[in-house]
């Protein structure tokens, strides 16, 4: 029986959430056991109709974090990452992990060229943290890696500088070993926005980020801990929220041409967004601004962590809606769930708005990254065994799983490299790499290859079943840096390397 058959047998169908939880860590090295498959073994949530949760209020503003530096260029905070309840539904309170005791946690918007010292406060009972800077030129020792937690109860300053250039929309998230799936899909994440000095978008676009987070809630309102589905595929919960609500309501006059930054900040929901018959057009990727916009698209693909910047046009009065279409990724097992979503309703009013200014033809140039001097090839595979114990699962890169003490890969700071991303597995798995953006070549599948269309900055790329994916990676500082599948679970289980940047 191969693999897929194995989990069609029903197998995966179990819910085993409490003891998997446990499971996860103690074999986070070594992929998962499945113990003995008795129903028994699951604690199964209390039955009873789940929460639904109220839709249609206005999209809310993010909340921020303040800046408390006294002089210009920058940007000094503090951040505590505690328990805090939500009221996501009618009436009952849901415990979550939160920064600042909200989620998602406040939006960090600085200026590139600023300095930013961030003093972080671990306040989670009896749990290592960090704060990951996702995307960030930030140095290797500043970066959150799992190898510099932050114990229970624990401060720490984070402070780097964010070099000219660097504008982009980023975000940040705990990275602490084996527990970073958990303390996400518990509400610990927020949006990172770095805003140029001069900025080629006409400032009567607006700028509103809509932060995509993904939300399952028990019965009870309680956020149920991962199931062994949850695991294997990664956690797609009941909900996806934008800005921490379901489906808001955006109001705009007809004739307004609005900037959106997105950000797909879920364990491992593909959101494939589009604003119905409202043409979008593509202006920016993880790492800031492309060199000219894309007109005409429909669809906006993100894979877990991906971001986007993105202009719409909404000249017909009328009700619109951002929806996220239904895409099977390769799904393990039976129960895949349908992905599609209505996400947020734009109200267009047939008050005329002023007309908006062009967007610029081009929007600022990328570096060419010139010719690589050195090729790598990382492999993804899935693997999955009979045990003692049960049932082992592993994800893995070049046959491995990660290693906190292992070094997987060494390289030079400065040089131009090639990665060669494949992926051999029966799912998709978006690859993200630590320290720097790198710059897509093309994408491989069946011997056929294409082309990357246009120059772009971006950290995390979707790399489909049976594809492969060559990237342009340059790391300008040295030290430890992680790259690995954003789909958290897989993260988690072992799907993640680390190579050395030495100067
Ligand atoms: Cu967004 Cu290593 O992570
Ligand atoms: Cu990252
Ligand atoms: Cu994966």
């Amino acid at each position: 029986m191969n693999r897929r058959e194995f989990l069609l047998s029903g197998v995966a169908a179990l819910v085993i959430s409490g003891p998997a939880a446990a499971q996860m860590q103690d074999h986070s090295k070594h992929g998962m056991d499945m113990p003995g498959m008795s129903p028994g073994d699951g604690k199964m949530a209390a039955p009873g109709p789940l929460p639904t949760l109220p839709e249609g209020a206005p999209l809310r503003d993010l909340p921020r974090l303040a800046n408390r530096a006294s002089g210009p260029e920058r940007f000094e905070a503090e951040l505590t990452a505690r328990p805090a309840t939500v009221r996501f539904a009618e009436g009952i309170e849901t415990p979550i992990l939160a920064y600042d005791g909200e989620t998602p946690g406040p939006l960090i918007e600085v200026t590139e060229g600023d300095k930013v010292a961030i003093r972080f406060a671990n306040r989670l009972p009896g749990e290592e943290t960090t704060i990951h800077w996702h995307g960030m030129p930030v140095p290797a020792d500043q970066d959150g890696n799992p190898m510099d937690p932050v114990l229970s109860g624990a401060d720490r300053l984070y402070t780097f500088e964010l070099p000219e250039g660097s504008a982009g929309s980023y975000w940040y998230h705990p990275h602490p070993h084996g527990r970073t799936a958990e303390q996400v899909y518990r509400g610990l994440a927020g949006a990172f926005i770095v805003k140029p000095r001069q900025d080629p978008i006409p400032a009567a676009y607006g700028d509103t980020p809509l932060f995509f987070t993904d939300l399952r809630l028990a019965s009870d309102g309680s956020i149920p801990a991962n199931s062994m589905a949850d695991l294997m595929n990664g956690r797609v919960g009941d909900h996806v929220l934008v800005n921490g609500q379901k489906k808001p309501v955006l109001t705009l006059p007809a004739g307004s041409r609005r900037r959106f930054r997105l950000f797909n900040a879920s364990n491992a929901r593909f959101l494939h967004l589009n604003f119905g018959e409202a043409p979008v057009t593509l202006i920016g990727s993880d790492g800031g601004l492309l060199e000219a916009p894309v007109t005409g698209l429909r669809t906006i693909a993100l894979a877990p962590a991906e971001r986007a910047e993105i202009i719409v046009a909404f000249d017909v009065p009328g009700r619109l809606m951002l929806r996220t279409e239904d895409v099977d990724h390769g799904w393990m097992g039976p129960g895949r769930p349908d992905t599609a979503a209505d996400v947020m309703t734009i109200d267009v009013t047939a008050d005329k708005a002023e007309p908006p200014p062009p967007l610029p033809a081009k929007l600022r140039s990328i570096a060419d990254l010139g010719q690589p001097v050195v090729r790598r090839r990382l492999e993804f595979t899935e693997t999955m065994s009979m045990g003692e114990g049960g049932m082992k699962m592993g994800f893995l890169i070049n046959g491995v799983a990660f290693d906190m003490n292992r070094v997987d890969l060494v390289a030079k700071a400065g040089q131009t490299e090639l990665w060669e991303i494949a992926n051999l597995a029966d799912m998709d798995h978006p690859f993200h790499l630590h320290g720097t953006q790198f710059q897509p070549v093309e994408t491989e599948r069946d011997g056929r290859a294409s082309k990357a269309p246009y120059r772009a900055w971006k950290d995390t790329i979707n790399v489909a079943r049976g594809q492969t994916v060559r990237l342009l990676v340059r790391q300008d500082h040295p030290g430890l840096r992680m790259y690995h599948c954003h789909i958290l679970e897989h993260e988690q289980l072992g799907m993640m390397g680390v190579v050395e940047v030495r100067a």
